[in-house]
Order: C-alpha cells, then structure tokens, then sequence
C-alpha cells in the first residue's frame, strides 16, 4: 500500500455570518484519503463546496472542525513557521485566478517560492526562465501581471505553483480561464508529472478533459460527498448492480433511476431496522410531486436530451431528479 500524502477526517466548515440568511454550513463531515501519486477529481454544482475544501485541505483556512494530514503530519496541530515549512516542501496551489502579486514581473514571481527557500537569485531566476519555458511563457517573462491576458497569467501562476517541485498540487478551476488550445497544454503538462513524476493532484474541475486523467472523481453537493466515481467504486455499476452504499455519514446514494421507482424524494419512515437490513415506507411521496431524470446536468449544464445516462457524459456529476412541473 502507498503512502498517505493526503488525509482528512470529519471536516466541517461553517461560514458565520450576522446577517439575515444566518450561518452556511459549507462542509458537512467530509471524509478524505488520497494515496501517493493519485490524482483525483472534485465535482459538482457551484456552491457546493469545492473552493472550501481546496482551501481547508491546503492550511488557508482552518476548518471548523475536522483533522487534516499532509504527508502524515496533522496540519490542524501545526502553528506559523512548522505550517508554513510543512506546505512549502510538499504542496502548491493553482486558483482560478488572482495568483500572482502584481507588482513583480513573471519571472520573479515565478523564482519567489524558491527564494522563500533560501535558493540564491541568480539560482532561481534561471530555474524561473526554464520553468516559463516549459509553459511558453519565456517570452513574456519581464511583464508585469497587468500586461498579461488571464490566460497567460494563468501560466504563469502554474509554472510558480510547479517551480517548487511539490508532491502535491491542490488545483482550483486551473484551466477555467485558459483557451482550449492552451488548457490542453498545460494538462498534457499536469499529465507528465503525474505519470513520469509521481506529482500528487487534486483538481475541482468542470472539464471532462481535466477529469480523464484522474484515478476517480468524488462528487460534492451541499458539503457532502454523494457519489464517488472511477476505480475503487463506479456509480454506473452501482445502478446496475442495485447495491448502495452508505457513507461514513450515514448518506445513501440512491441510483436515480431507482429513486423514481421508489416514488421520488419525500419522506420515508423507517420501518425495520435489523444489521444489514433496512426497510422504508414512503409516507408523503406523491405530495412532494413526481420526479423525472434531470434534462441539464448542474455542474456543467450538458443537455442530456433523449439518453438516460445517470453519469454526465461531459464532467462527471451524478445526474439529479426534478419535479415535473405539471
Ligand atoms: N467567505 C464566505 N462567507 C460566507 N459564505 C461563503 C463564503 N465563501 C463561500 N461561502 C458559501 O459557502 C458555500 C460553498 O462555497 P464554495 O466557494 O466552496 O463553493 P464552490 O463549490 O467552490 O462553488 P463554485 O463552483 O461556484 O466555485 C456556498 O454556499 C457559498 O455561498
Ligand atoms: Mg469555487
């Protein structure tokens, strides 16, 4: 068995608020074990959770409650220097955007994680051009983020987030801003490190090419994990197999076809409860109104027109139920 690079146990995140519509619960119980080497994929719809995870995940933000290991050491535990020595040897980030300090050029934003390692100038502003590049960007090295497109600036922040040699790399929407041709680039990057490297991903994505090269994708609605795709379980199996799992939290995972046999989503009473067993009586299923499989998926949107696949075919997510309007 490999190593673990990446752990997490009973993570919640609440965002307090004063204001009128109160607290959001952002993260609810989430349960995470990434091996050495593995490369996994976030989904789901906007607002689920992806962009609090990353950040808890990565020791931005410190979660309400719940442990988090990077490369065996509990983040949670750890205070100023230790913390920031622990994440500057082992992980980098990629946002979406606003990743580079504005008021240095590329390369030496570029050289700056290596320079908060002690790596002379001179050492790191090579390694800085050759990183640049790799990405094609050397061209532009002496411009001021300002000066850049967001897609350049977003090459510029991979080949920062990369310089370091990080085991893992914790990746928010990295290509969202990027255009096909350039996205492709940079995953057939992210590819090689994985491959021939042994680089670590975790990436949120809503791109069916950024998710291919994944082990598997876990899924997130509301702060909670409801389906995990790809090697270890496969939901489409699953629907076919008729056997559910439940979660560490106690969630089931209903196929959606299954769900609407049962008669949609609605109050069921428990009825028997034995180990292995479970028995549910639908009370006010028919006053929830009657479900159907969902025509767009909400992650991405994808129009799933006459199929009734219950996997999106262009990100990943599970395809939820609607009401039918009547
Ligand atoms: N700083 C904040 N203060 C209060 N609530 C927040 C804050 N940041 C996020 N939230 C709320 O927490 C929930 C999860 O947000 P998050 O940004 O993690 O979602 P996401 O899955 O990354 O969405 P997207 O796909 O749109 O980036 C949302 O309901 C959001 O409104
Ligand atoms: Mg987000």
């Amino acid at each position: 068995m490999s190593e673990t690079i990446l752990e997490s146990d009973g993570l919640y995140h609440v965002y307090e608020s004063k204001a009128e519509d109160g607290n959001v619960v952002a993260l609810r119980g989430l349960h995470i074990n990434m091996k050495a080497g593995e490369a996994i994929a976030v989904v789901g719809p906007s607002g689920s959770g992806k962009s609090t995870l990353m950040k808890c995940l990565g020791g931005l933000m410190k979660p309400s409650a719940g442990s988090v290991s990077l490369a065996g050491k509990n983040m949670t535990r750890l205070k100023g220097k230790e913390l920031v020595e622990l994440r500057q040897k082992t992980v980098s980030f990629i946002f979406q955007e606003g990743n580079l300090l504005p008021n240095l050029n590329a390369r030496d934003n570029v050289a700056q994680p290596l320079r908060h390692q002690g790596v002379s100038s001179k050492k790191a502003l090579s390694l800085a051009d050759a990183m640049l590049d790799r990405l094609g960007m050397v061209h532009r090295a002496r411009a001021l983020p300002s000066m850049l497109s967001g897609g350049e600036q977003q090459r510029v922040a991979i080949a920062r987030a990369l310089i370091t040699r990080p085991r893992l790399i914790l990746a928010d929407e990295p290509t969202g801003a990027l255009d096909p041709v350039t996205s492709r680039e940079v995953l057939a990057l992210f590819k090689d490190l994985h491959e021939n490297d042994g680089v670590s991903f975790l990436l949120v994505t809503h791109s069916k090419e950024v998710a291919s090269f994944a082990n598997r994708s876990l899924e997130l609605r509301d702060g909670r994990f409801v389906a995990e795709h790809g090697e270890s379980i496969d939901v489409e199996d699953l629907s076919k197999d008729r056997e559910l799992i439940i979660d560490e939290t106690g969630t089931v995972t209903l196929p959606p076809d299954l769900l609407v046999r049962l008669g949609g989503a609605g109050r069921y009473t428990v009825g028997n409860v034995a180990s292995g067993y479970l028995s549910l009586q639908g009370e006010s299923v028919e006053a929830m109104g009657k479900m159907e499989l969902a025509q767009f998926c909400p992650a991405c949107k994808h129009e799933y027109l006459d199929s009734d696949e219950q996997m999106c075919p262009s990100c990943g997510s599970s395809r939820p139920m609607v009401e039918i309007e009547t």
